[in-house]
């Protein structure tokens, strides 16, 4: 069934084509299962969700994907229907008719995945006897008071249990391959592969527990890999049962891998398995009709957070909006980890340097959650203000626009003395003394449960940072993810993302890290780190990341201190860019994209399924074991016109003027600059920035 061969064809023209033996799809399923399905909570969710349309596209109806149901996630997200295929109705009935919740659905994304959810809490009085199970299988005991443990292993029994069910009706007619991700999809790969269910299996870190935990820890991770006592640390820890599930599903499953090259290095030291295959994360990306449309996405967005700002600060507006930049934060809120210590850091020195040297204002937005009380009085109030200033100017300007037409119509130029009444100025009088505010802006939105211990907080506090006139680097610190709903900040994060000018994460531990690889998709630049998968990824196949606005933190071979320094010139920097070398960056920004786009990343989980078929039934899937993947050494070529150093090519960037008149609305053309990259010639002014 391998002859034929799937060719795929670079998708610019620069990335490298690929061959890889397709897959006969049509005698098999295909089922990928994380705690993540249909259910948020940080990256892995992103996974599942951008790669759902290339997976549907390629195995159709014969792609499943499976995870916990949750009532308000399945009323909201998913389309129930019945499954197309009668043997997957037979298993699920099978766990219905004992007892066991199993919804399925369409998942409304695009792609429209089938999911199939199980009901953690119908099958939980299960939960004694599946840890007897575990316990004679591999002897790994669950404490009871580990609620996610638990749930893992209700999740793993019910995934396996339906396997076996539908294995035993399928026999050799169609072959299955189980994809599961992280640890808590652990247990389902251990026991089906203990009860030895013919299936391939695939296992994906996402990360290691131990990793994180170490990291979180302030350990000397990367320096001490081969040094750790893993089963004292996990101990020590009180994770030791999750590390054993983790550790004893990477090495059950036919195929591991891992989402970067730096996890693959770390779980060969902490789980003791070097990863078959590195899948590395990739995105949906869309292209938009016109080349220049996300820079004007980007003016839209970024005059929405404005008008927030407005209201946030209202009374203490004394900086100017139009030299604010929009720097941001965001993802699971690990403070160390995700290098929120060094950005507080390096942003206290940027206020500081902005205060002596630069007119710029620069407000940085964490968008990180934590446990709160909902929004805080102060923030609403901000946005209240806002309004009535706004609905305010707007009375007046009818009123005013009304005598003026009336006055015209009568052949005379109003007197402009007399336009506005002693009603107007008294009504505006009062719009503009309910701006008196005897505080500073908030530093947060919300009402913080944990205020005084929480680390951002107390952070700021340590520097100073209190949003006072004379800072230069304000901070808003919104402990929540992002939505369109909120009565606050009604955006979305992808919105967000567009309208702010640099996303800053400069983590520490990072296996792959979706936040700057969002950004750079959308053509806005952002930091990294060499500690982050992302970072390594962008190192190694891409000759100049910086010149393409994607600026690496060297996390791995400097102190602290030195990163902070180097994160604290990078922001630098780029306060010092012009409207028109922003504009033109973020344009060398989104030509990345094709090399983030599961349409090309995606044959790294398409080559990882087929060796687990070829280890699973060996004289049906046939495969080179050494046949390496073309994509190895391949590096994306530097623009032409731009030097290796991010602040040298802030100098040489071609400009016309360093005056910015963005008033020009000249369109812009994308193939033009690509061209005038190539040949190094100056450009004529380039749009879009408000
Ligand atoms: N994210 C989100 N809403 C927000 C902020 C972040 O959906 O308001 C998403 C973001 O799009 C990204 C994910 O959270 O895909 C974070 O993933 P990442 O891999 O960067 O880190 P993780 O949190 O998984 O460690
Ligand atoms: C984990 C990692 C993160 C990665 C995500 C998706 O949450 O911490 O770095 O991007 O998984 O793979």
């Amino acid at each position: 069934p391998l002859s034929r061969s799937l060719s795929m064809t670079s998708l610019s023209g620069v990335l490298p084509a690929w061959e890889e033996a397709e897959l006969p799809v049509e005698d098999l399923l295909l089922f990928e299962v994380a705690w993540e399905v249909t259910n948020k909570v940080g990256g892995i969710y992103t996974v599942i969700q951008t790669k759902a349309k290339i997976t549907v596209d390629e195995w159709g109806e014969n792609y499943y994907m499976m995870g916990p149901y949750f009532e308000h996630n399945f009323k909201t997200q998913v389309e129930a229907c019945e499954p197309p295929n009668p043997a997957i109705r037979k298993a699920m009935d099978a766990l219905i008719h004992n007892g066991c919740q199993v919804h399925f659905g369409r998942w409304l994304i695009e792609g429209s995945p089938f999911v199939i959810l199980f009901d953690i809490g119908s099958a939980a009085w299960n939960l004694d006897r599946w840890k007897g199970d575990l316990w004679e299988t591999c002897r790994i005991g669950l404490p009871y008071h580990d609620r996610e443990a638990n749930d893992s292993l209700i999740l793993g029994s019910l995934i396996a249990w339906f396997f076996k069910e539908l294995t035993d009706q399928l026999g050799d007619k169609l072959n299955v391959i189980g994809h599961f991700h992280e640890w808590q999809a652990g247990p389902g790969v251990i026991l089906s592969r203990s009860r030895k269910i013919p299936m391939a299996t695939v296992f994906t870190t996402h990360a290691t527990l131990l990793g994180r935990y170490l990291c979180a820890g302030n350990a000397d991770f990367y320096n001490n890999l081969d040094k750790f006592d893993i089963d004292k640390e996990a101990g020590e820890r009180q994770i030791y049962h999750r590390y054993c599930l983790e550790r004893a599903a990477v090495h059950c499953a036919h195929v591991f891998t891992t989402v970067s090259q730096i996890t693959a290095v770390e779980a060969s030291h902490m789980l003791h398995r070097k990863p078959d295959v590195v899948t590395p994360n990739g995105l949906n990306v869309k292209k938009f009709s016109a080349m220049h449309e996300f820079q004007n996405l980007h003016s839209t967005s970024k005059a929405r957070i404005q008008e927030f700002v407005r209201g946030h600060f209202y009374g203490h507006l004394d900086f100017n909006l139009e030299k604010t930049l929009f720097f941001f934060i965001a993802g699971r809120y690990e403070f160390s980890n995700k290098g929120a210590d060094i950005f507080l850091e390096s942003l206290s020195r940027l206020n500081y340097l902005l205060r002596v040297r630069n007119d710029m204002t620069v407000v940085v937005f964490f968008i990180m959650p934590a446990k709160t009380n909902n929004f805080n009085v102060e923030s609403l109030k901000g946005q209240a203000v806002r309004k009535q200033l706004w609905d305010t100017a707007h009375t007046v300007k009818e009123k005013f626009g009304k005598k003026l037409y009336d006055a015209l119509l009568k052949g005379q130029i109003p007197d402009m003395n007399s336009i506005l009444d002693r009603d107007d100025f008294t009504i505006m009088k009062r719009a503009i003394y309910a701006t008196q505010r005897h505080s500073l802006p908030p530093v947060t939105t919300h009402n913080m449960l944990d205020d005084s211990t929480d680390p951002i907080l107390s952070n700021v506090r340590r520097i100073g940072l209190f949003n006072s006139r004379n800072d230069r680097v304000k901070i808003i610190f919104h402990p929540e993810f992002l939505s369109s709903t909120s009565p606050l900040l009604p955006m979305d994060y992808e919105d967000f993302v567009r309208g702010c000018n640099l996303g800053v994460f400069p983590s520490y531990y990072e296996p792959w890290g979706y936040t700057p690889g969002e950004c750079t998709v959308m053509g806005i630049p952002s930091v990294t780190t060499n500690l982050s998968g992302f970072g390594c990824f962008m190192e190694e196949h891409v000759s100049d990341p910086a010149a393409y606005g994607v600026y690496i933190v060297d996390r791995r071979f400097r102190s602290p201190e030195e990163s902070c320094k180097q994160l604290t010139q990078f922001m630098f920097s780029f306060c010092q860019q012009s409207l028109r070398q922003r504009i033109i960056q973020r344009n060398r920004t989104e030509r990345l994209s094709d090399l983030l786009d599961w349409k090309y990343l995606g044959r790294f989980y398409i080559h990882a399924r087929h060796l687990a078929l070829n280890r699973a039934f060996p004289d049906k899937f046939k495969i080179d074991p050494m046949a390496p993947l073309k994509t190895e050494g391949f590096r994306y070529p530097r623009p032409y016109s731009v030097p290796p150093s991010p602040s040298a090519s802030i100098h040489s960037t071609p400009h016309h003027s360093d005056v910015e008149d963005d008033d020009d609305d000249e369109p812009y053309d994308e193939d033009e600059e690509a061209e005038r990259d190539r040949l190094n010639i100056k450009a004529p002014f380039l749009a879009c920035e408000f």
